[in-house]
């Protein structure tokens, strides 16, 4: 029996699409539902809905063996986890961004606004720039427009929320998709079963 953990959500549901496909499906799963486990015996599988911010965390206590969490989120946790294969969809990056036509003052520390604080200071400890970190929850575009920071370290994918609040990208940090991962101990114990989940997504994602 294979555990996973799927982020709850539009991305979840589609990551669950492509197992159901590879061969791993179940039969009483329902995304509408509240229910957060779900078990197919005959596949050998078994589902979790977890907050996403939460997968890698299930992943690296062996809660799941297996998990689907974005780039950022792995990051951003620090778990200690396999990263296995890329799964090409919840494509997007990781930016800084501020008020269009905004310059650097590099006389005092830099006001960031984000909700990933670790990916913001290993960024700006990179390039030795001292920074201050306001650490938002969500809407993190408001703050250089209400004069709460200078600039925000957060993930663009069209680009039309910066765009629609007149700021706009001035430095690329990360390139981000969703990944699978895996417990490192589960992925020695059932490493023939994790090694064939791996084959057969890779083989759907070579297809498309
Ligand atoms: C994310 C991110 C941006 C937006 C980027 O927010 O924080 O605000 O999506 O997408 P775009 O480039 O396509 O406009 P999310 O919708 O997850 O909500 P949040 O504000 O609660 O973080």
């Amino acid at each position: 029996m294979l555990n996973i953990a799927l982020p709850k959500g539009r991305l979840g549901e589609k990551v669950y699409n492509m197992l159901a496909k590879a061969g791993y499906a179940c039969e009483e799963f329902d995304s509408g539902s509240r229910k957060l486990i779900f078990t197919d015996e005959k596949n050998g599988v078994s589902y979790f809905w977890v907050k996403p911010s939460d997968v890698p965390i299930y992943v690296e206590h062996g809660a799941a063996d297996l998990g689907v969490a974005g780039r950022d989120v792995i990051i951003e946790s620090g778990a200690d986890v396999y990263e296995l294969l890329d799964l090409k969809t919840g494509v997007c990056r990781m930016a800084v961004a501020a008020k269009n036509g905004y310059t650097d003052d590099l006389s005092r520390p830099l006001r960031v606004a984000t909700k990933f604080v670790n990916i913001a200071k290993n960024y700006y400890d990179g390039k030795n720039r001292d920074i201050n970190i306001i650490k938002l929850s969500g809407s993190i575009e408001l703050a250089p427009l209400l004069g709460l920071s200078d600039v925000i370290v957060d993930i663009v994918e069209t680009g039309t929320t910066l765009r629609e609040n007149n700021l706009s990208v001035i430095e690329e940090i990360l390139p981000l998709s969703a990944r699978l991962i895996a417990n490192k101990a589960r992925y020695k114990f059932k490493q023939a079963e994790v090694t064939a989940v791996v084959d057969k997504l890779r083989k759907e994602l070579d297809n498309d």
